[in-house]
């Protein structure tokens, strides 16, 4: 079967000083995760560590830069899932966690519980030997200055950061080299939400999806329009449908935008092992390996 991967690093007017460093976060993540999908490792272990790596950078909206919340503290929200059995395991509303991501590949792999939130999600990091980090471990000087800038601003609302202002969600897809697709995403949220908040991230078909007789996809944007269209599973239905990727993806981001007048972007993977992507913010981060050159394509898509 053909391999593949391709990863996002959100959706939104991201500003020109700002974009090099977003090429270069998705690109380094495709850089560490493909050569363990060369060496035969599973569509799982593949998205979770280029997730890793995108929550690692401090330029994008997950584990390590993401947004604070109205209180001022970081919670973040992940999701991934196998298309081998439609086995997910989602966090939300967790603290002090580097990799929320890793945390809910463990959850999944403990066939009890599917989704665990707030503190309950962090027990079971703690039990499972996931190291707790200082909050200040998290917080970037850019994100404290943003939300010393927006929260007493009245006219803020959460949706504002997919015009002109920073960060977003990241996400990943992948097939292996026996056909089998996966897909994972993570996010510290929309800035200033309430706590507690949970966006479109971490549920199933809305922030991602994976099924090997259709397609997987990641989402990001704004998650409350997000979670109404299911925009990852809608994506991969039309995949079902017969619809390539590319296709599909349009699809997806055109029923977003036109029922909820919706605000987020789209990467995927058809079964057949073509790549897709769409947005309706002005740009996009992404990155995937194009099998045909050989090479690492990474682009801010306008
Ligand atoms: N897409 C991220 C969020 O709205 O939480």
């Amino acid at each position: 079967m053909p391999i593949r991967l391709i990863v996002h690093g959100g959706a939104w007017n991201i500003p020109e000083d700002q974009q090099e460093a977003h090429v270069f976060g998705v690109r380094k993540a495709v850089a560490a995760a493909w050569p363990l999908l060369q060496d035969g490792a599973s569509a799982l272990d593949v998205v979770e560590e280029a997730v890793k790596h995108l929550e690692a950078d401090t330029t994008l909206d997950a584990g390590r830069g993401a947004f604070l919340n109205s209180q001022g503290e970081i919670e973040l929200d992940a999701m991934i899932m196998d298309g081998r059995n439609l086995n997910f395991g989602a966090v939300a509303a967790v603290q002090n966690l580097l990799h929320p991501v890793s945390v809910a590949r463990r959850l999944m792999e403990s066939k009890e519980f599917r989704m665990l939130v707030g503190r309950g999600a962090q027990d079971f990091a703690k039990r499972e030997g996931f190291t707790q980090l200082d909050p200040q471990a998290l917080l970037t000087e850019r994100e404290l200055a943003f939300y010393d800038k927006i929260r007493e601003d009245a006219s803020f609302q959460s949706k504002a950061p997919f015009g002109p202002l920073p960060g977003d969600t990241v996400g990943a897809v992948a097939m292996d080299i026996h056909g089998q697709l996966a897909a994972a995403t993570s996010t510290g949220g929309t800035p200033r939400k309430w706590p507690g908040r949970v966006g479109d991230s971490p549920i199933p078909g809305a922030g991602a999806y994976a099924d090997n007789e259709c397609g997987a996809a990641s989402t990001t944007g704004w998650g409350e329009s997000i979670i109404k269209i299911l925009l990852a599973k809608t994506v991969t239905d039309f995949e079902n449908q017969g619809h390539n990727a590319h296709k599909a993806a349009a699809m997806g981001i055109a029923i977003l935008a036109k029922k909820v007048s919706g605000l987020g972007g789209v990467i995927t993977i058809d079964r057949r092992g073509n790549y897709g992507w769409a947005r309706t913010p002005p740009k996009m981060a992404f990155a995937y390996w194009d099998t045909e050159r050989e090479t690492i394509e990474a682009a801010i898509s306008v």
